[in-house]
């Protein structure tokens, strides 16, 4: 595929799976809107239909709940939507009336879409879109700061590896399997009963169970998504009853980068934002110093309640880039370890863990394979941090493996050959961005 077959070819992705007023992942697989799906949908439609793309984010704040929560699922109504509700959002208060959403929210890349859709707007269109959308975003930074950071430390905690987008990425995986997993599913595994309930899954009716996350794992994240609900999606009876929590690296990151956007977005309406809010701002970038490891010479997430470290080396462990890392030498450790085939470097990069690490699997989802949406928020912070020829590499990697693969959820970063759900948005749309931006 040249490159204007490739624009072609993710445009056409992006109308078969739009619904009107938001565009669903995949068909089939993904039949709802999903937060930071929708946030890099509208980065890629920015280009194409800048009127489509303000429509996909304002689509979003629909769903938004009266504590200002962004949930990281608003469920679909049509045919498609038909799924079993497994989250009954309505028994907590400030879900919103009419619209089935999740309980819990996904990495908060939407100030990273109003500001793209932003730059392809005159002064006073950028004005007034700013103007609309600043209420709902400055409610959900505000719900973050005041109900995931309790103690004022800079940090925001998550409940779930689901709002970290990275279902099964191991750094999660390890921490629950460790400390809080529900004693039937360690039978199933011990038993290996586990591929017998493989039949109830409706995941693997459209992607092999082998490029899917394993049944253990899709157990866990469904035990841990029962206790949520249990609790009613209350988050003082949560942390109360000391169920586990992770200041989650990735989602830090894209926290501390929105909030550069917030303040951004701020000024330019000349709506100042409160002294306490830009001091929680200005301490949250110094807080992700405190996941720098000087042993291993990497960032981690933390575990909020033993505050130690989680030695698990992901992807994420390069996002400070994104974020702004004060520091030049650990900028540089991080380009270090992108550069190193036998970690992050491989013929397509960027794995998911790199490949030295014992959860590796090339097509394992989150623990091995290479996402679009990871390579460009790293395509983003590479270029900011004084990197662009790293950036430039990694978008000529990208547009390579999507033009000979299509337009795949994940990819393997070996061969680059494709995986999960075809015609996925967020690579198509992330396409069209990495083409327009190049
Ligand atoms: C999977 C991904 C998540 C994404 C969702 C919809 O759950 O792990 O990041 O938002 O699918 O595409």
């Amino acid at each position: 595929m040249d490159e204007q077959q490739l624009l072609e070819g993710a445009k056409a992705v992006l109308e078969a799976n739009d619904h009107g007023n938001f565009t669903v992942p995949a068909s089939g697989i993904y039949p709802h809107q999903w937060l930071w799906d929708s946030c890099f949908i509208a980065i890629g439609l920015r280009h194409t239909d800048i009127d489509r793309a303000q429509k996909e984010i304002l689509s979003l704040l629909r769903g938004q709940w009266a504590n200002g929560m962004l949930p990281n699922m608003i469920l679909g109504t049509g045919r498609q939507g038909r799924w079993p509700n497994i989250w009954r959002s309505w028994i907590n208060p400030n879900s919103p009336d009419g619209v089935n959403t999740s309980g819990i929210t996904q990495p908060p890349m939407l100030a990273e879409a109003i500001v793209q859709i932003g730059g392809k707007l005159s002064k006073a269109e950028r004005h007034s879109w700013y103007k609309k959308t600043f209420p709902a975003l400055l409610k959900y930074h505000e719900w973050l700061f005041n109900e995931r950071d309790p103690h004022g430390e800079g940090l925001v905690l998550q409940i779930h590896p689901w709002e970290v987008g990275m279902d099964n990425t191991p750094t999660w995986m390890a921490e629950i399997k460790e400390h809080s997993q529900p004693l039937w599913i360690t039978a199933i595994d011990k038993l290996h009963l586990g591929p017998l309930l493989n039949i109830f899954r409706r995941d693997t009716h459209h992607i092999p169970a082998g490029q899917r996350l394993d049944i253990i794992d899709a157990l866990v994240l469904y035990s841990t998504l029962r206790r949520l609900r249990r609790k009613r999606y209350d988050f003082d009876k949560i942390i109360d009853h000391s169920m586990f929590a992770i200041e989650d690296l990735a989602f830090n990151c894209i926290f501390i980068r929105a909030n550069q956007h917030l303040e951004d977005i701020a000024r330019f309406i000349h709506k100042p934002l409160a002294d306490d809010l830009k001091d929680r701002i200005k301490k949250s970038q110094l807080a992700l110093e405190e996941l720098w490891d000087p042993m291993a010479e990497q960032y981690f997430s933390r575990n909020f309640v033993t505050h130690k470290l989680i030695n698990q080396s992901t992807v994420a462990t390069l996002l400070p880039l994104y974020a702004g890392v004060g520091h030049k030498g650990r900028a540089k450790a991080l380009v270090k370890l992108l550069e190193d085939k036998h970690l992050f470097g491989p013929e397509y990069p960027v794995p998911s863990v790199p490949l030295n690490s014992a959860w590796y699997k090339p097509t394992g989802y989150w623990q091995g394979s290479t996402w679009v949406n990871m390579n460009w928020l790293l395509i983003d912070g590479l270029r900011r941090s004084g990197f662009a020829d790293h950036a430039d590499v990694l978008s000529e990697s990208t547009l390579e493996m999507v033009a000979q693969s299509g337009f795949n959820e994940y990819f393997d970063p070996s061969t680059g050959k494709p995986a999960g759900a075809k015609n996925f948005s967020w690579t198509a749309a992330l396409i069209i961005d990495m083409i327009k931006a190049a």
